[in-house]
């Protein structure tokens, strides 16, 4: 019998917002028959401000700051989805979640092109060898030129791509898509609410009956197009692909659910299973390996107001959860026991009986998780999966209140080992830390559970830079400043950070140092 990890893939969708990530994650939950009805996440989305209770300022705000994993089956495979937060709610949480992930779908909007946020989130990939299916949108709506995007994908990106479908006409004059694989005609029919799409097979892109089904002029202009991406366009090959070094590229229109269907279809053929796990001292541990392991990329505070809980985000990498199981915590080496876990779709919590490899589990935290812990059975093991990454909005904490120092500085230890925000030291003016955040709504997050929660309030000074690096040569923050670095700080571990200003300052300092790393990301250190 073919192990239960090799029935799961599991996955994110990267993308800006506004692209179609709530429609195409509703279609995908309407096939996988995880909802019933069009228009459930979407009004989930719309309703969160008035029924959700997981925080306060989530209601003030009406969006939503946390984010979840969903499941749904199909053609006997459970795919978890993976909420990766967009808009004001993007936050180094956004990038975590990559960590947990085996693939992601790429959804690009075919009038836009490749936007800041998938770019970023894109390098998260990019760095972990993530392969991606891309997926480009609104192809009923005035569109880009298809060859321009995908050389925009190429060049901004320097990711190869092979069409596996080929849009004829956008917008009003859209007909559907050519299958380079099938070589089948997928035709785009409007009708009341969806679009049907009626495959039609031809003998290929001299077939005459193609002249008939689309007319001259677009059989013309698809004829041309497809010559120049055979001649110049990469082929499909699941091992450059796998590699992260070519993305497959479907097009289609997720609201009118055109070309959903088949692009679903093949994502189940290429996203692939849970792969092996590389843990310290080389060990490279295997979805298959019966010894239970996971690691936490995320730990979420105060679902829930009356329990005042935590939630803790546990991707399985190997082994089966069974509830009640007793585990070694890397980071506290000691024995715990897994007492109540659930799978956590949005805000209906289900307690989960047995997980395996690919699959994501919310365990009750009394406190004992920070993200980066590694949880097993059958001897002690760390993975180093889930690294820290730069933050992009930095400001100085200054509280308001002198007397409330001990609860400032428990706040801002608490919120940093929760990984809300990252804390680093300035030399000499330590009482008034630096917050980093990867989205600017952490810090309306921060002051506000500084006070609810700590009763400490606090001013957030802006500070001007762009970028944080962890530098490898340089022994303190202070070399940092001698070498003409706006500032130079320390991180939780007493690592050397440099916080730059901007681009060129980063350039110029890189240039100036020759002999010094300038990281974006740092490991999270287990002990
Ligand atoms: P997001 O989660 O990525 O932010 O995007 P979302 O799905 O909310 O979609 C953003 C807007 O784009 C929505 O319109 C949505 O209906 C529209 N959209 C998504 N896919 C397609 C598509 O294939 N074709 C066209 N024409 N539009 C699409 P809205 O006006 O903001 O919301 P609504 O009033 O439709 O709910």
């Amino acid at each position: 019998m073919a192990h239960p990890s090799h029935n799961r893939r599991t996955f994110a969708i990267i993308s800006h917002p506004d692209a179609g990530k709530t429609t195409l994650t509703e279609k995908l939950l309407l096939y996988g028959g995880a909802i019933h009805t069009a228009g459930s996440v979407k009004a989930r989305k719309a309703q969160r401000s008035a029924t959700s209770d997981w925080m306060e300022l989530e209601k003030k705000r009406g969006i939503s700051i946390t984010s979840s994993v969903m499941h749904f089956d199909f053609g006997g495979i459970r795919y978890n989805l993976l909420d990766t937060p967009g808009h004001q709610d993007f936050s180094e949480d956004t990038y975590r979640t990559l960590t947990a992930a085996d693939c992601a779908i790429m959804l690009i909007d075919a009038a836009k092109g490749v936007e800041a946020q998938t770019r970023k989130l894109f390098d998260v990939c990019r760095m972990r060898g993530t392969p991606i299916v891309t997926f480009v949108n609104k192809l009923d709506r005035p569109a880009r030129d298809p060859l321009d995007l995908m050389s925009e994908v190429e060049e901004v990106l320097g990711l190869n791509t092979a069409p596996c479908t080929w849009p004829i006409g956008s917008g009003e004059l859209f007909q559907g898509v050519y299958d380079r694989i099938q070589q089948a005609v997928l035709r785009f029919e409007r009708s009341e609410k969806n679009a049907k799409p009626v495959p039609v097979t031809v003998s290929g892109i001299d077939d005459p009956h193609l002249a008939e089904l689309l007319g001259e002029g677009p059989v013309e202009t698809l004829r041309d197009e497809l010559e120049l991406l055979d001649g110049a366009g990469d082929q499909y090959n699941r091992e450059s692909f796998l590699a992260g070094r070519i993305t497959p590229v479907f097009f289609g229109s997720a609201l009118t659910n055109f070309g959903v269907e088949p692009f679903l279809a093949a994502f189940a053929t290429m996203c692939p299973p849970p792969g092996p796990h590389h843990a310290a001292d080389e060990l490279t541990i295997e979805p298959e390996d019966p010894r239970f392991s996971g690691f936490i990329f995320k730990v979420q505070a105060n679902m829930d107001p009356s329990h005042r809980d935590r939630i803790a985000f546990l991707r399985v990498c190997s082994g089966t959860y069974e509830g009640g199981m007793r585990v070694h915590h890397f980071r506290l080496n000691k024995e715990i026991r897994l007492a109540r876990a659930e799978q956590v779709m949005a805000k209906e919590r289900q307690t989960v009986e047995t997980a395996y490899a690919g699959d994501i589990i919310g365990l009750y935290d009394p406190g004992l998780f920070r993200i980066g812990d590694t949880l097993a059975t059958g001897g002690p093991i760390s993975f180093d999966s889930v690294p820290r990454f730069s933050p992009e909005h930095f400001a100085r904490m200054v509280l308001l209140d002198p007397m409330k120092r001990k609860q400032m500085q428990k706040g801002v230890e608490q919120l940093s080992e929760e990984g809300t925000v990252q804390l680093f030291l300035e030399p000499g003016r330590e009482k008034d830390p630096i917050m980093g955040v990867v989205g600017e709504l952490q810090f309306d997050v921060l002051k506000y559970r500084m006070q609810q929660e700590y009763g400490a309030n606090v001013e957030l000074q802006r500070l001007g830079f762009e970028h944080a690096r962890w530098v490898d040569g340089p022994s303190s923050p202070e070399d940092l400043v001698r070498a003409r670095i706006s500032m130079g700080v320390a991180d939780v571990d007493g690592r050397p950070v440099a916080l730059l200003r901007d681009d060129w300052e980063l350039r110029r300092a890189q240039e100036d140092n020759p002999d010094w790393v300038f990281n974006k990301t740092a490991p999270i250190r287990a002990a």
